[in-house]
């Protein structure tokens, strides 16, 4: 990488994470999340375990290719903004067939209509410049009847000194004591949630379709297609 190419993505206030922070998240950030992550891919095996799984904003790939290394049976691309997180992903799927990462704008994806049996996301909305566009993108893909799991940050999920005590000893030191600020700069409040995500979603074709609800260090909208 070039120097100036360094310094523009440092200056540049991105959508996308810039090369170097690429290479830092590899580093830090997604190893912290893997525990949780591991979770969630357990999630989705178990309700969807053959078809076709996009995962928007796969960063280093983690979630998408513990996916696909539960079920042969499943399909998992990851689409991201990123050349770089592509790159990284790339490298952490050899071997891992199944898992495939593209570069793209999760606000167009180059994916048919009705296409894929679920679509996950994690820590990406707070990133989107278009999320109702992300979420129509989301309608069109998805089968009649399959379901968006779009998972963020949320401070209120370390709300009291119980809650956090209890993330501690699940996830260790760092998302314990670390956890409520990277949220609250990584995500939003629970009215805002319910207020300006809720009102964007209010405006696609999930309209009255989704749910809410504080799960583990996230908060988890599960949108659902219904016809
Ligand atoms: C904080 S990282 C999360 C990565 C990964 N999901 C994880 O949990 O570790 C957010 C990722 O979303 C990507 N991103 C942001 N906006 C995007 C968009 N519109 N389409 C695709 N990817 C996007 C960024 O480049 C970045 O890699």
């Amino acid at each position: 990488m070039s120097l100036t190419r360094f310094i523009k993505d440092l200056l540049r206030k991105p959508e996308s994470i810039p090369t170097p922070g690429a290479i830092f998240y590899n580093a830090t950030v997604a190893k912290v999340l893997r525990k949780p992550e591991t979770k969630i891919a357990n999630d989705i095996v178990a309700k969807t375990g053959k078809g076709t799984i996009l995962d928007l904003g796969s960063g280093t790939g983690y979630l998408s290719i513990e996916i696909a290394k539960r079920s042969t049976g499943l399909q998992v691309y990851g689409i991201d903004l990123s050349r770089q997180m592509v790159k990284i992903a790339r490298r952490h799927a050899k071997g891992v067939d199944n898992a495939q990462f593209v570069y793209g704008n999760a606000a167009k994806l180059p994916f048919k209509d009705k296409s894929i049996d679920l679509v996950v996301s994690t820590g990406a909305l707070h990133h989107w410049r278009a999320p109702r566009l992300v979420f129509d993108e989301c309608y069109r893909v998805l089968k009649t009847g399959a379901e968006a799991w779009i998972y963020d940050g949320c401070p209120e999920v370390f709300r009291d000194k119980a809650a956090r005590t209890k993330l501690y000893e699940e996830y260790g030191f760092l998302i314990g004591r670390f956890g409520p600020r990277v949220s609250t700069l990584h995500g939003f409040t629970r009215d805002e949630y319910q207020t300006v995500i809720k009102d964007m979603l209010e405006q696609t074709a999930f309209k009255g379709n989704y749910q809410m609800a504080l799960t583990d260090i996230w908060m988890k909208m599960t949108l659902k297609k219904h016809h």
